[in-house]
Formats: C-alpha cells, structure tokens, sequence
C-alpha cells in the first residue's frame, strides 16, 4: 500500500487495505449465497463503472455457476461531489423478467442512483431485486434508502480505489484511500 497518493492535485490516504476489504467480500458473498439458495439462477447485474472490480470478486465469491452477469451504467458525480442529477448511460440487454436480481454497486452516497436504477429494472419485473454495495455513506443520505447488503458503512468523506475514482482515474488501486483532512 502507497503512504500517499495524489490525483488532481488532491491527496489520499489509506483507509481500507486490499485484505481488509476481501474478508467483507467474502462475508458479503456468502450472505447473498445463502439468501439467494441453490435453486436460483440470479442475474447479477454490475453498475459501471465504479463497481466493475468489486463485482469481480464478489460474484466469484458467491460461487453460482448458474448466473448471468449484465452490465448498467449510470452517472451522477462531478469531481468530488454529487450533482443530484442521475443519468442513466447504458441500459440493460439481459432480459430479467422473473429472475432473481442483484445489484453490484460500488459506493451508495445520497441513494438517488439507486432509487433511480432500482425504479427502472423493477419496470422489467424481475421475480427478486436485491442490492448490494462495496461501501455506505448513511449520513450522506438523500432518500433514507437502506442497501440489503453492505461491505463497509462509512462516514461522508470522498473517498477512491478498487473501482471508485476521481475525474475517471484512480481506479486501479487494490486499496481504498481516503481524502486527505
Ligand atoms: P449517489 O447517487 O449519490 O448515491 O451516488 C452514487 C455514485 O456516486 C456512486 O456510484 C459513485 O460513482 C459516486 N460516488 C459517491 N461517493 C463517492 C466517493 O467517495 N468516491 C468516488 N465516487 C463516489
Ligand atoms: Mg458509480
């Protein structure tokens, strides 16, 4: 782990180390394992692009072989703070019309991309919709929306790596670092 990293002119810090983060996947994982049950054939559905390494490892820890994996994109943030105004980008291709759905989130902030997302995907009336998230921000809460699944509830400080980033970079790192007080 770097002692310090700086994007943009911003420096971070460490907060949650690579390990760290994979014991919560794994406890993650084995909750929506169980929740879901064997008889599931779930459609897991990544939001992009900040979840996209998050939804790597979970979905490998969950360990279902009979699932699908989609892909949905959805914007909302400028630099280092909401804009309030969720965009979706790309939509979904996979048809979810009675299936059990998870969605992979990396960080839920206000709540307002995931009640936008979930508002739109219940249109296509899937069986189930659950939510899973890497990272929580309650105090930052917009909407009181409450994700089924939380790797890590943290306090409103921006934070990026293992997915998250800033202005688009960032994203590489295995750790997460946060801004630097
Ligand atoms: P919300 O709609 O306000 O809940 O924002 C959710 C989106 O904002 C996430 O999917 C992230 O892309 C972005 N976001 C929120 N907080 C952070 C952060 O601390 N670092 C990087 N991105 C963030
Ligand atoms: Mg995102």
């Amino acid at each position: 782990m770097e002692n310090k990293v700086t994007i943009n002119g911003l420096t971070f810090v460490p907060y949650l180390t690579h390990d760290k983060i994979m014991e919560q996947v794994k406890r993650v994982a084995s909750e929506i394992r169980s929740d879901l049950g064997e008889s599931s054939d779930p459609v897991f559905i990544c939001v992009l692009n900040g979840a996209f390494i998050f939804a790597a490892d979970l979905i490998r820890e969950i360990g279902i072989n009979d699932c699908k994996i989609a892909f949905v994109r959805y914007a909302s943030y400028e630099g280092t703070s909401s804009t309030g105004h969720v965009r979706q980008l790309t939509g979904l291709t996979e048809d979810i019309a009675g299936k059990d759905i998870v969605i992979i989130e990396d960080i839920v902030d206000t709540g307002l991309t995931a009640v936008k997302m979930i508002d739109d995907l219940k249109k296509q009336n899937p069986r189930t919709v659950k939510f899973a998230t890497l990272l929580h921000k309650p105090e930052s809460s917009k909407t009181g929306f409450e994700p089924d699944y939380v790797a890590f509830s943290i306090p409103p400080k921006f934070i990026l790596g293992y997915g998250l980033d800033l202005d688009g970079k960032a994203r590489n790192l295995h750790d997460i670092y946060v801004i630097e007080e």
